[in-house]
């Protein structure tokens, strides 16, 4: 089988910034309740970009950050809740867009841990000799179903883009193992809801057990299926969907403060993006690098969650952008 890693990645996020200022003209709200409950300041919204705009951005840096020619991408996953339209999928917008060859192209959806299924779905195709370069982005428009007068859950959401190219990695690099899983009887705790333009439903307090539950133990499986200590492991990138539920899956690992991901004051829960997201915004100032052992791990709607334990680079010689 081969070794399957990340040889380049790419994001990006609309320029709107909002913030929770800007939600207390609008809501009863504050920007204290926000920060001390959910960790986020601001969050960025899309306005008229859509989905396949955000994912084409992000999937374009990945491209050329892979050193990858177009003429080279064999299959694409866009991992999204929002795509512009149920079809043409956002993924077979990209392969248009992007100028690639007439490649497979799927929209897949597992909500907020769309990313996590779209890398290992990718992953596999690669490990069995089948493509040698996948291009998965995780992409999300939540704005668009937001219920802007339902202050429990509009003060969450973000929009945003993370795209990764995956292939063929040396001895020592990339994916090491992964936990994906599913449970629909909580589907109701979590949902877009129809009869209201598909505009998330949410339980909160369900949601919070659940994932602050989940997200602890997917780290620690994968962690023992890559067959490390969680001393081994340089960083958690965790789903930023609240800093309470990150803090939570980060004390399960047993992992102090300054080795988790954080953007969620930044960007809010992005959805599938919010992964690829913390890994380039930690790619660029340093504390992701070539050689580190890390955790990515999410949760979301369904309820679905799932992890991935890899080593970042893909050989010793190579940084990435
Ligand atoms: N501003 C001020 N007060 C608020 C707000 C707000 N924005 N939202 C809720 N409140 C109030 C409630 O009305 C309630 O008031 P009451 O006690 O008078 O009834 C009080 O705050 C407590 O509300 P709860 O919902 O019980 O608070 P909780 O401790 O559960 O925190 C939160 C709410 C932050 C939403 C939390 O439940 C949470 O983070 N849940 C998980 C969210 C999540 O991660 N969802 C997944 C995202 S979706 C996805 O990933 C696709």
């Amino acid at each position: 089988m081969n070794n399957v890693g990340v040889l380049g990645i790419g994001t990006y996020v609309p320029e709107k910034v909002f913030t929770n200022e800007d939600f207390e003209k609008i809501l009863d709200t504050s920007d204290e309740w926000i920060t001390e409950m959910t960790g986020i300041k601001e969050r960025r919204f899309a306005e008229d970009m859509e989905t396949s705009d955000l994912a084409y951005e992000a999937a374009k840096e990945a491209i050329e950050n892979s050193g990858v020619s177009k003429e080279d991408i064999d299959m694409i996953i866009v991992a999204t809740s929002t795509g512009d339209q149920k079809f043409p999928t956002v993924a077979t917008m990209l392969q248009h867009r992007l100028g690639l060859r007439n490649i497979p192209s799927m929209d897949q959806l597992a909500a907020c841990t769309g990313f996590i299924y779209g890398v290992v779905t990718g992953a596999q195709f690669i490990q069995t000799g089948t493509y040698r370069h996948v291009l998965v982005v995780g992409a999300d428009k939540l704005s668009k179903i937001t219920d802007f007068s339902d202050r429990s859950t509009a003060v969450l959401f973000g929009d945003g883009a993370g795209a990764v190219v995956l292939g063929e990695v040396e001895e020592g690099f990339g994916m090491k193992s992964f936990d994906l899983g599913s449970n629909g009887q909580g589907g109701s705790y979590l949902y877009g809801d129809e009869e209201d333009g598909g505009n998330i439903r949410m339980n909160g307090r369900e949601v919070f057990k659940f994932a602050v539950r989940q997200m602890g133990e997917s780290s620690v499986i994968v962690t023992e299926k890559a067959g490390l200590d969680k001393d081994d492991i340089d960083r958690l990138v965790p789903h930023q969907a609240n800093i309470r539920i990150m803090n939570a899956a980060r004390e399960r690992m047993e992992m102090p403060p300054e080795k988790m991901s954080s953007t969620i004051d930044k960007y809010g829960n992005t959805s599938a993006a919010s992964i690829p997201l913390s890994i380039h915004h930690d790619v660029k100032n340093g504390k992701i690098k070539s050689g580190d052992n890390l955790i990515l791990v999410g949760f979301g709607g369904g309820l679905t969650w799932g992890s991935i334990c890899l080593t970042w680079g893909s050989n010793k010689e190579e940084t990435h952008g």
